[in-house]
């Protein structure tokens, strides 16, 4: 063994990561071994082998792995924290709609999207994926700003070709072609970690035509697609009208050739899905990305994700910014664990709430299954760290265990008490 690449090294600390949605491994004293930006394990005692890597000194400090946001709006960004007296549909047009038309302008852009990169990096973020607007430069500026911020992320620009204002739709074969461009010229760019994502808004904002079109270029390109599904009950009802032949909401995205077991697809929300609907996410392979701030911030709901785990279905957890307030993930494994509490007794008993491993799994393991191994510290997992100072939040406690530390920091911490990151092996901070 004698590795030399700036990518392996070795952590020393209390570690924590998930095995499954159920269960999480921690230990109090271990060594987190990185080779080549990938985890070679987790070890209580340092095998021989790695004996020579440089040991990165943690002791008395959380390692985890870095968090998963499987669904942030970069462009909404600059208004979260406000306009939370609307449901989806009035607040799409209100706040959201005027907002994201700004970004035409590329040096609002450009000052917008610096805050929003600076603020995702400083924070447990180390993955995600980001909707921007239908501007194509201001998109490309974005990507540009996301690969110098060390961040693994997949980023897209907006198509909407129907029921948006007249300053910021788009026509179907123009959206389509500044689509093609712009997958163009990120191949161009040739980014190492940020890379492009199909990104029709949701159904009552695109024709069949322009879905059917992207289709086309996400079999062309081989790029993935993110969306939105059963969010908002008057959004669903919407949808019904607009399209009377599906079979459930899902169904518009499938009939387009849009949801196929061979294309990545993230759907956010699905709180109201059916068991036709349920059924359709699976065979598809679908990751959806729970999004329990906004879904109670827009009075959407709350979705069973227990549930969905338990079929089987493919999950991971996001902030969703700006229906969520905030970006940081803490929160927003937070939020999950009370929206489930909340749906369990006023809604559903059948349905367990989340446990506090349940939604460490959605934010770690779950979402970051989208980059293949990733949100994991076992072996063979692309190797994102957090290194946390959880003990500067006070306590007269002395025996913690490293899963109620994990716990606390969750409950009681914030960015404060990140001291290092890692994505892929590179230290950001
Ligand atoms: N559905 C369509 N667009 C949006 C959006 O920007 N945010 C949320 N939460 N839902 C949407
Ligand atoms: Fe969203």
């Amino acid at each position: 063994m004698n590795e030399t690449h700036e990518n392996s090294f070795v952590l020393h600390g209390s570690v924590i990561y998930s095995k499954n949605a159920k269960e999480l491994c921690a230990f109090e004293d271990a060594y987190a071994v990185c080779i080549n930006g990938i985890s070679a394990g987790v070890f209580e005692k340092l095998p021989e082998a790695y004996r020579p890597l440089p040991v990165v000194e943690t002791k008395g400090k959380l390692i985890m792995p870095g968090l998963v946001d499987l669904h942030i709006h970069a462009p909404q960004y600059s208004f979260r924290g406000t306009g939370m007296d609307m449901e989806l549909l009035p607040w799409l047009n209100t706040y959201v709609f005027p907002e994201e038309a700004k970004y035409s302008d590329l040096s609002y852009a450009e000052k917008a999207y610096r805050l929003f990169t600076d603020d995702l990096r400083q924070g447990a973020t180390a993955r995600a994926c980001i909707f921007a607007t239908s501007h194509k430069e201001a998109t490309l500026r974005l990507m540009e700003m996301l690969e110098e911020s060390g961040l693994e992320t997949f980023a897209g620009k907006v198509n909407m070709d129907r029921n948006v204002p007249d300053d910021y739709v788009e026509d179907t074969g123009e959206s389509l072609k500044q689509t093609k461009e712009w997958l163009d010229a990120v191949n161009q760019a040739a980014f190492r970690r940020t890379r492009p994502i199909l990104t029709p808004r949701f159904t009552p904002s695109c024709t069949r035509a322009l879905m059917t079109g992207l289709a086309e270029l996400a079999k062309e390109y081989g790029v993935p697609v993110q969306s939105h599904l059963s969010e908002n009950p008057s959004e669903i009802e919407w949808v019904k009208k607009l399209e009377p032949d599906i079979s459930c909401y899902a169904d518009s995205y499938k009939q387009s050739g849009l949801m196929e077991k061979d294309i990545p697809c993230i759907m956010a929300h699905c709180v109201w899905s059916d068991d036709t609907e349920t059924a359709m996410l699976k065979e598809n392979n679908v990751l959806i990305a729970h999004s329990p701030e906004s879904n109670i911030n827009l009075c959407s709901g709350a979705a069973p994700m227990t549930k969905y785990l338990e079929l089987g279905l493919k999950a991971g957890l996001a902030s969703d910014v700006a229906g969520g307030s905030t970006s940081s993930m803490f929160s927003a494994i937070r939020a999950a664990i009370h929206a489930s509490k909340l749906r369990f007794r006023l809604y559903e008993e059948t349905v367990r709430p989340l446990t506090f491993a349940g939604a460490f799994y959605l934010a770690t393991k779950g979402g970051g299954a989208f980059w293949g191994r990733a949100g994991s510290l076992e072996e063979g997992y692309l190797f994102d760290a957090l290194i946390i100072d959880d003990m500067a939040i006070p306590t007269a406690r002395e025996d913690l265990t490293v899963s109620e530390r994990a716990e606390r920091m969750v409950y009681l911490g914030d960015e404060r008490q990140i001291k290092g990151k890692y994505v892929s092996g590179r230290r950001l901070f």
